[in-house]
């Protein structure tokens, strides 16, 4: 099955992610935020992006219009009732998906399926919300999407066989790797990534080393391309605090408890990249 429009729901890193990918693949897309700053920001984002893709020869366009064109904006709901597939990546907070996801499930047509990009949030609960449990699934993309090749196809309790399918056909279809993982919190690639950033933030909070030394220590002494911190920055200090609160919450095991010094920087509103600081500084270009 090809999907020739799909919407995603929410503007911020992961959405234009998203969408960037799917519309360099040829997808239509229509990207729902009803903050129009934040559509504003991605379209620019999306822009410099594309022109950087393009450069590097990674997308087969003459110009980021080209991939532009297929992205339409809208700030309602609604503008999701002519999808073939929903992709959802709003804030990470479950009463608003659950939110989304009712009302997708009242507006889109009956054979539509609704993925949630969501990085530890129950695809069985989201899915238990909507009136098509068997066609949520979870499809889980790497920061930053457009560079990340793997995709978390994440199967809820009630999913199909033929949701799984047409999910990792789209991942395809966007040029990206799809792997099938059970819904489980964190899933896989958070339920290991985020005790290493947690443990790293633990290290800096007792002074056993500074932030430089942490993170030129994982990336020298491992090999990994960033330091654990670094990361912590780019993915948002705040969805890193999130996704241990819910590890810890739900797998019931004080291992996961989450690092003091991950929430006094979001009390800050050190988030990381996007607010210009958190484990570091990122003045204003
Ligand atoms: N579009 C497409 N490709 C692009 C691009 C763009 N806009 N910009 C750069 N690229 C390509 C480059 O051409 C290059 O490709 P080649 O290797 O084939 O030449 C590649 O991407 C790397 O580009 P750079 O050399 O400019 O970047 P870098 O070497 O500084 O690496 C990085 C940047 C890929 C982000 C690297 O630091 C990295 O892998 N960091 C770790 C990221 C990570 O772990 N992400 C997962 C976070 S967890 C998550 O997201 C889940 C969650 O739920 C929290």
């Amino acid at each position: 099955m090809t999907i020739e429009q799909l919407a995603v729901i929410g503007a911020g890193t992961m959405g234009r992610g998203i969408a960037e990918c799917a519309a360099a693949k040829g997808i239509s897309v229509i990207v729902i935020d009803p903050v129009e700053t934040a559509r504003d920001n991605a379209r620019q984002q999306i822009m410099s992006s594309v022109s950087k893709a393009i450069q590097r020869g990674k997308i087969a366009a003459t110009a980021p219009e080209e991939v532009l064109q297929r992205i339409s904006w809208a700030g309602e709901l609604i503008a999701a009732d002519q999808a073939d597939f929903v992709i959802e990546a709003a804030s990470e907070q479950e009463a608003i998906k659950l939110e989304i996801f009712r009302n997708l499930d009242r507006l889109c047509r009956p054979a539509v399926v609704l993925a949630s990009n969501t990085s530890s949030i129950s695809i069985t609960r989201i899915a238990a919300a909507t009136s098509r449990p068997t066609q949520v699934v979870g499809m889980h993309f790497f920061n930053p999407v457009p560079i990340m090749s793997p995709v978390e196809v994440v199967r809820g309790l009630q999913t199909s066989d033929a949701t799984v399918s047409i999910t990792s056909d789209l991942a395809s279809q966007m040029g990206k790797q799809p792997l099938p993982v059970q819904d489980s919190p964190g899933f896989v690639v958070n339920r290991v990534l985020m005790p290493l950033i947690n443990e790293a933030a633990f290290t800096l909070q007792e002074g056993v080393a500074d932030a430089h030394t942490i993170d030129s220590l994982m990336k020298q002494g491992c090999n990994h391309p960033m330091g654990p911190l670094e990361l912590a920055d780019l993915i948002g200090v705040d969805v890193c605090l999130s996704i241990m609160r819910v590890l810890h919450r739900d797998l019931g095991d004080p291992k996961f408890r989450p690092c003091p010094l991950l929430a006094r920087l979001v009390d800050a509103g050190k988030l990381g990249r996007k607010t210009g600081a958190g484990f570091y500084d990122y003045p204003a270009k």
